[in-house]
């Protein structure tokens, strides 16, 4: 995305890389260098299309999904797939950690706890199963830092990111050593580490070949997509809240300390504005739920797209005639933690048609991220006003369930392209073309729109949100055996 100096979007590019692999249940790679292809071949057609010519770029910004463990040999050839951020292989290394390094202690050196998800779980399990793979691995990169490697021959990453990899101390924002003495890591392993919109790179002649950018650009240290989306939808002071709908879902608050919930069911990160951190929950399968239902249930019909799933599920009222979906496909981080549980489509009948689905499949997304807000409220973090980001923003049936859901209105922002436009904008603050992330937010992010709940609609969803809320514990007593 090449954005210009008064915020105004010039041009986009998308290019698609592979989904992820699974070869066993809840388990995801990705190939590096496919998203390093997709990368190059994205840089060139924005550039094709914007005709700016390339040493008019003032400095490149980096977003991307966090957590997954890019591992490098000494030649920065890649070893292995990266596992990224929704594999949940990690169960057994989470207990070990808690149990050599302790989870009290965890908590107060990284401000989180062991989760699956994060990166420091993923190499364990590469040391523990695949010792021939380990003992070559020189670098651990972030997904967004290969591609930085890529572009510059820089090793690096920035503290909001990092903050997912359980070995940042989130409180003092640098790598904690006493973290990776207890796992016996050496510290050159991990790259050093930058607020989200200092310069820490260039683009390296090579790079410049490959994708048409100038040798010499600038590359700020950029940030993981919840802290750069959250910067492109101007949550960047206390009391600003957004609900993002990607692949994952994630309710996230902008704090001016790192606030820890003592049972470890949200994340506390750095944010990607210096001094400031926030907290945030995350629902595993938000738009993947969606996808799901849309590429393994409605295939047979021909390809389906989204708005035509949308449009019959419009027809159907709030609570989806009483049937109920609990998004746990890929396990479930807030707020049950539990990378076991399964997903489950409750009370159906005769009479139900795929219309209902589609609306309990985004309703059961909805009250998942209300899981969030309602932590939210137990630890005092104000939420003065929620914007919504991600592809659930982009359907007004979504927004209008968000709405409802959370009992509030609800906001969208003009420019969506969420991570992106936030890394550009780190980049134009790197670049010193506007003096904070704070005046960016304040100045450039513009509200297009606002959709405000229904009170009848309120008060159903308050009673679905009820029954909702019965089901993991029902769930977790039916158990699964995958
Ligand atoms: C955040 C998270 C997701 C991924 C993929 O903790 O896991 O945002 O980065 O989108």
């Amino acid at each position: 995305m090449l954005v210009a100096d008064d915020g105004r979007l010039l041009s986009a590019a998308t290019a698609e890389h592979a989904p992820f692999a699974s070869a066993r249940a809840a388990w995801a790679e990705q190939d590096p260098l496919d998203w390093w292809r997709a990368a190059q071949e994205a840089v060139r057609a924005v550039l094709r299309a914007s005709g700016i010519a390339p040493r008019e770029i003032a400095a490149v910004g980096l977003s991307g999904q966090m957590h997954g463990a890019v591992l490098l040999d000494a030649d920065g050839g890649v070893l292995r797939p990266a596992i990224i951020w929704c594999d949940q292989r990690t169960s057994a290394e989470c207990a070990s950690l808690n149990e050599t390094v302790g989870a009290e202690r965890l908590l107060a050196l990284t401000s989180n706890p062991a989760l699956t998800n994060f990166t420091l779980t993923k190499l364990l399990w590469v040391r523990a199963h695949e010792p021939n793979v380990w003992r070559r691995v020189r670098r651990v990169l972030l997904p967004k830092d290969y591609v930085r490697f890529r572009l510059s021959g820089e090793h690096a990453t920035d503290v909001a990111d990092a903050s997912g990899t359980l070995m940042l101390d989130v409180a003092k924002r640098r790598w904690s050593v006493e973290v990776l003495d207890a796992v016996g890591l050496p510290h050159d392993m991990v790259p050093p580490v930058f607020e989200s919109p200092e310069e820490c790179a260039r683009v390296s002649a090579a790079a410049s070949a490959a994708t048409g950018l100038a040798e010499g650009t600038p590359i700020v240290a950029g940030a993981g997509d919840q802290a750069a989306g959250a910067v492109g939808m101007g949550i960047s002071r206390p009391g600003a809240v957004s609900a993002t709908i990607g692949t994952s879902g994630v309710v996230f608050a902008a704090t001016d300390r790192p606030a820890t919930d003592p049972r470890g069911r949200l994340h506390t990160f750095c944010h990607a504005i210096p001094g400031r951190w926030h907290v945030m929950g995350v629902t595993q399968a938000a738009g993947l739920s969606l996808r799901w239902i849309r590429d393994r249930l409605c295939e047979g019909g021909g390809p389906t797209s989204y708005d035509a799933l949308a449009r019959d599920a419009e027809a159907v009222p709030p609570g989806a005639d009483g049937v109920l979906w609990a998004p746990y496909l890929m396990g479930e981080r807030t707020p049950h933690l539990d990378p076991d549980i399964r997903g489950a489509l409750v009370g159906l009948a005769a009479h139900h048609t795929r219309a209902h689905i589609v609306r309990a499949v985004m309703e059961g997304v909805a009250f998942s991220l209300r899981d969030t807000l309602t932590i939210f409220q137990e630890m005092d973090v104000p939420v003065k006003r929620i914007r919504l980001g991600g592809g659930g923003a982009r359907s007004p049936l979504w927004r209008r369930i968000q709405a409802d859901v959370y009992g509030q209105a609800v906001e969208t922002v003009a420019a969506d392209e969420g991570a992106a436009y936030g890394a550009a904008l780190l980049a134009g603050v790197g670049a010193r073309i506007w003096r904070s992330v704070d005046e960016v937010c304040e100045s450039l992010v513009r509200v297009a729109d606002e959709t405000r709940p229904d009170a009848t609609a309120i008060r159903v969803m308050n009673e679905r949100y009820a029954a909702f809320r019965a089901l993991y514990p029902a769930l977790r007593q039916v158990g699964s055996t995958t």
